[in-house]
């Protein structure tokens, strides 16, 4: 138990990540995620050293009705987590009885009004304290899976050509196609055949394309509401919630209140802390309802968290 404190002293930038909160009236107790958010957010408040951004992975919603999206708002009302906050769409954000046109309307007004930004795409970036946070987003409706389109692609690119080498922060809903153990790992039963299920999908060769020409890329992902795991399961399964892939980090979060699967820690309220300084950038698993910081699960080099050196030129 304890408050979020940096792990070393002069952090540039220090966020805070979580995914999946699937706020929804229709859950057995609505009132469920609705704690899990509202802990999370109160926890970022209380951190000692204040926090840059708060950051949500996708999926904040269940479905994006204008119910589940007030009740969101009104978590958010609780508590002051961050100087800017960020609210990544995801694919369940998207849904909505009235079609993706009314889901997307949703999506922008009430994560603008929460986020205080005046986002006109599910698309966009900002730089925060000098860093770049690059939010990838759907420009229709593509069922589970991500369809980015040849425009976002290419302002991907552009945007980490100007990131210039500094560490970059893309957020994106889906993973890239069949990292994080997928699709093995997409459910509890292991059910999926089609190796693009639970990834972004057909778009994945080209972004990851995209993210390897970059020096300095975390590319943090959700989706699958896996458990975190360690570099253990990585030796004995082949998959970790951390990944190293051609020097660009792939994070995939777990839900933090929808339950989760495949995972050393299962638990909800998991989230990552992003800390950035000078010479390295360190990531590390958080369990934002218990206030603690993960110690059980080792990520790399058996650290329980990760810890990677700013690669230079
Ligand atoms: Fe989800």
């Amino acid at each position: 138990m304890g408050k979020i404190a940096p792990l070393h002293q002069n952090v540039k930038l220090f966020c805070a990540v979580t995914s999946d909160n699937h706020i929804d009236w229709k859950h057995p107790v609505p009132a469920v995620p609705m704690w899990y958010l509202t802990q999370s957010l109160k926890d970022a408040e209380k951190s000692l050293r204040p926090m840059d951004a708060y950051i949500t992975v996708g999926d904040t919603t269940s479905r994006g009705s204008d119910r589940n999206w007030t009740m969101t708002e009104k978590c958010f009302k609780k508590a002051n987590p961050a100087k800017h906050i960020f609210l990544t769409v995801g694919n369940h954000d998207l849904w909505h009885d009235e079609g993706f046109e009314k889901a997307r309307e949703n999506y922008l007004n009430y994560s603008n009004r929460i986020c205080g930004t005046s986002h006109t795409e599910t698309w966009f970036s900002h730089t925060v304290n000098g860093y770049k946070m690059i939010f990838l987003g759907n420009t229709r409706d593509a069922g589970c899976e991500a369809h980015l389109g040849e425009e976002q692609l290419r302002w991907l690119e552009k945007e980490l050509d100007e990131a210039d080498g500094r560490p970059a922060f893309v957020f994106c809903h889906q993973s890239l196609n069949g990292r994080h153990g997928l699709p093995r790992t997409w459910d509890r039963n292991e059910s999926a055949t089609d190796p693009m299920e639970g990834g972004i999908g057909e778009e994945s060769d080209a972004v990851a394309a995209i993210l390897k020409r970059h020096k300095n890329v975390f590319y943090f992902s959700g989706h699958s509401h896996m458990g975190l795991c360690g570099e253990a399961r990585k030796a004995a399964e082949g998959y970790a919630s951390f990944e190293r892939e051609d020097g660009v980090e792939l994070i995939n979060l777990p839900s933090l209140a929808c339950g989760n699967h495949h995972g050393d820690d299962r638990s909800m309220g998991i989230g990552v802390l992003i800390e950035v300084y000078e010479d390295r950038v360190v990531i590390r698993p958080r369990n934002f309802a218990r206030h603690t910081m993960n110690r059980k699960v080792l990520i790399r080099n058996g650290k329980p968290y990760l810890e990677v050196p700013v690669q230079k030129g």
